[in-house]
């Protein structure tokens, strides 16, 4: 397994791939580099339809936090860089309203160069605070999703969906695109990661292995169960090593239904 090695001038080149304004490849790079390119820049390439990729970072024992929700060292140094990078190339981020109200996040890019990308709260019931940070920033989008009608600071967009148990996950992708939405990060926590894991609307899925073993608290991933080994997915897969924790890059594109015609199959359904 290669390190990575994201140096200015590779995380360059691949800021200008999303910008449309070079191609991945073209000159010699070194073999960290070319692993950097190969990593991101296949989330960096123009697309057509709505890119969705997640990232969660997970202990050795598969959990995202601590039973208090303590989340913010999970991941390594090299971890959370790679988060960010993430950020950087996302048009917009979304979290689940459990982790907006336990870690109160930012969600900008700090910790790499790029552009801070929108924040999009999926809140069904209004739970989340209107002192919220992430809802004060004009710099950048804010949205929120919810289910029921509940005025937000000056600034902040709402958008109502229907829900049964959930916002149909479909709807929400769909949703997002029409408000100009091409590259949509995922970034948690495992509750709404699992959701659009579940509807098989994931391009990729980023699972960053930090070495400490946690115990107990949230899980990282939970989805429906299956019988047999047999019926698990089985993603195509490429490790890579960040440094601090080891990446495991997960293709998930083979197995996602057509992103283009989800809003009105889902709203016919
Ligand atoms: N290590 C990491 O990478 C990482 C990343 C993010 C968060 N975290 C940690 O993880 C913990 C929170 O994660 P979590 O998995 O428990 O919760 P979560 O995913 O942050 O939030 C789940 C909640 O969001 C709402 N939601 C999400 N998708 C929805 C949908 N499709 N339809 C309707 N509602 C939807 C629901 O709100 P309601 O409950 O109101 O119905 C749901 O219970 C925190 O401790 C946080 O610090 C860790």
């Amino acid at each position: 397994m290669q390190r990575l090695d994201v140096t200015q001038r590779v995380w360059k080149r691949i800021l200008a791939v999303k910008s449309g304004t070079a191609p991945r490849a073209t000159e010699k790079w070194t073999q960290g580099e070319a692993q950097s390119l190969a990593l991101y820049g296949a989330l960096a390439e123009p697309q057509d339809a709505p890119m969705v990729f997640a990232q969660i970072g997970q202990s050795l024992d598969g959990r995202i936090a601590t039973e208090t929700g303590d989340a913010q060292d999970v991941s390594g140094e090299d971890g959370l860089a790679h988060l960010h990078r993430l950020r950087a190339l996302a048009d917009a981020v979304v979290i689940g309203v459990k982790t907006a109200l336990h870690d109160d996040p930012q969600l900008t890019v700090r910790l790499a160069d790029g552009h801070s990308p929108a924040r999009v709260v999926i809140d069904p019931d209004g739970r989340l605070p209107n002192t919220a940070q992430l809802l004060h920033d004009p710099s950048v989008r804010r949205i929120v999703i919810q289910a029921v009608e509940k005025e937000r600071p000056k600034g902040v967009e709402t958008i109502t969906l229907p829900r049964s148990d959930w916002i149909c996950p479909k709807v929400i992708i769909a949703t997002l695109a029409d408000h100009g939405f091409k590259r949509i990060l995922i970034e948690g926590g495992g509750i709404t990661i699992a959701q659009f894991l579940e509807a098989d609307l994931l391009d990729r899925l980023h699972i960053s292995v930090a070495p400490l073993l946690i115990g107990s608290g949230p899980q990282s991933l939970t989805t429906s169960p299956v019988g047999t080994l047999a019926a698990a997915r089985r993603p195509q897969t490429q490790a890579y090593n960040l440094g601090s924790d080891v990446l495991f890059d997960c293709l998930l594109s083979a197995q996602t239904s057509s992103i283009a015609h989800s809003k009105q199959a889902a709203l016919d359904a």
